[in-house]
C-alpha cells in the first residue's frame, strides 16, 4: 500500500501538467471538450486492452506442472485476443463518427481569416454586421458562447493552427482554405501554437487567444477597426524614415506595408514576435535591432546600425499604439 501511495504522489506533478492555458485536457470550448472526452475514453479502452494482454501473457507463462485446459485457454484467447479488442475498437469508431457532425456544424455570423506565415499569424476579422474587415496579427480575440468560423490558409508552407484548450488542430495549406468552427465556453487567456514543422522558427510561432464577453468583444472589434491612437511624434517619423512602413502597416500613418504583421494596435497585444516575448519596451528594442537572434530565418532585417536614441524612440512609439 505504501508503494502505491508513493506512486500516486509521483503522478501528482504529471496530472498538474494537465491544466493550463495550452492544455487539451483543460478544455474551454465545445470542440476541445469532445476531444478531451475522446482522449479519456481511448485511455480507458487502451488500459482495458493492456490488462487483457497482460492477463494472456501471464496465463501463457504459468508453471508447467499445471495441466493444460485447452477449452478454457481457447475461450480466453478468443475473448482477450479477438472479440474483446474488436468490440472496443468498434465502440471507439462509432463514438468518433457520432462526434463528427457536431464538429462540422456551420459557424456563426463572425468569420475570422487566419493566415500562417513564416513565422507569425495574419488575422482578419469579418464583423458580423458587415463593414470592412479588421486586420490584426499574432493575437486572436473571440466572444464566449458563440460559434466562430475560422478560415485557415497559408501563402508559403504548410502550418497548423492549434489552440489545444479550444479545439483540435487544423492544417493551413497554401492554395487551399480549411474551415475550423469553434465555440469557446469560458472567458480567459489561452495559448495557441503552430503544430506543423514549417522552418527554422517553427517552435517560435505561437499566439494568444483572449476569450471575452460578447459585448466587450464587440467594443474591442470596433476599436480595432479604427486607426492608431498615437500616429504622430518623433518615433513615427523615424519609423517612416527608416523604411519600416515598407513592410508594416500602421493605420493612420503612411505606413501601409503588407509583408510583415500589421502593427496598428501593437500596444494592446500581450506578446511580441508571435507569442514568444512579453510586449515590453526592452523587448521591442531588442526585436528591432536583432530580430534573427530572437527568431532565426525571420524575414525582418536587423536595425542594429541605427543610433540607440532612434531605436528607443521607435520602440516607445510602438508602445503607444493603442
Ligand atoms: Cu508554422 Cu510551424
Amino acid at each position: 500500500l505504501g508503494g502505491c501511495r508513493g506512486r500516486a504522489l509521483l503522478a501528482l506533478p504529471v496530472l498538474a501538467g494537465c491544466s493550463g492555458a495550452q492544455s487539451a485536457l483543460d478544455p474551454a470550448g465545445f470542440e476541445a471538450d469532445a476531444v478531451a472526452r475522446l482522449f479519456w475514453i481511448m485511455l480507458g479502452a487502451a488500459a482495458l486492452l493492456w490488462v487483457a494482454v497482460l492477463g494472456l501473457a501471464r496465463y501463457a507463462a504459468r508453471p508447467r506442472q499445471e495441466p493444460w485446459r485447452h477449452r478454457s485457454a481457447g475461450r480466453l484467447i478468443l475473448w482477450c485476443g479477438a472479440i474483446g479488442p474488436t468490440l472496443l475498437l468498434c465502440g471507439l469508431l462509432v463514438h468518433s463518427l457520432l462526434l463528427m457532425p457536431a464538429l462540422r456544424a456551420p459557424g456563426g455570423p463572425l468569420r475570422v481569416e487566419v493566415q500562417g506565415e513564416q513565422f507569425w499569424w495574419r488575422v482578419r476579422y469579418h464583423p458580423p454586421g458587415g463593414g470592412p474587415p479588421v486586420e490584426s496579427a499574432n493575437a486572436l480575440r473571440l466572444p464566449v458562447g458563440q460559434r466562430v468560423e475560422l478560415r485557415l490558409t497559408s501563402p508559403d508552407v504548410i502550418h497548423s493552427f492549434w489552440v489545444p484548450a479550444l479545439a483540435g488542430k487544423m492544417d493551413m495549406i497554401p492554395g487551399r482554405t480549411n474551415r475550423l468552427v469553434l465555440e469557446p465556453s469560458r472567458t480567459g487567456l489561452f495559448r495557441g501554437a503552430c503544430a506543423e514543422f514549417c522552418g527554422a522558427s517553427h517552435a517560435l510561432m505561437a499566439f494568444t487567444v483572449e476569450v471575452m464577453e460578447p459585448a466587450a468583444f464587440q467594443r474591442w472589434l470596433a476599436e480595432e477597426g479604427r486607426p492608431a491612437a498615437a500616429p504622430a511624434g518623433e518615433g513615427a517619423a523615424l519609423f517612416l524614415k527608416n523604411g519600416c512602413g515598407a513592410c508594416h502597416t500602421v493605420r493612420g500613418t503612411p505606413a501601409a506595408g503588407r509583408v510583415g504583421p500589421d502593427l496598428t494596435h501593437l500596444a494592446s497585444r500581450p506578446t511580441l514576435g508571435a507569442g514568444i516575448l512579453d510586449n515590453t519596451r526592452a523587448n521591442r528594442e531588442h526585436f528591432i535591432t536583432h530580430p534573427r537572434e530572437i527568431k532565426p530565418s525571420a524575414l525582418m532585417p536587423g536595425f542594429g546600425m541605427l543610433p540607440e536614441g532612434e531605436i528607443a524612440a521607435i520602440a516607445a512609439w510602438l508602445g503607444r499604439l493603442q
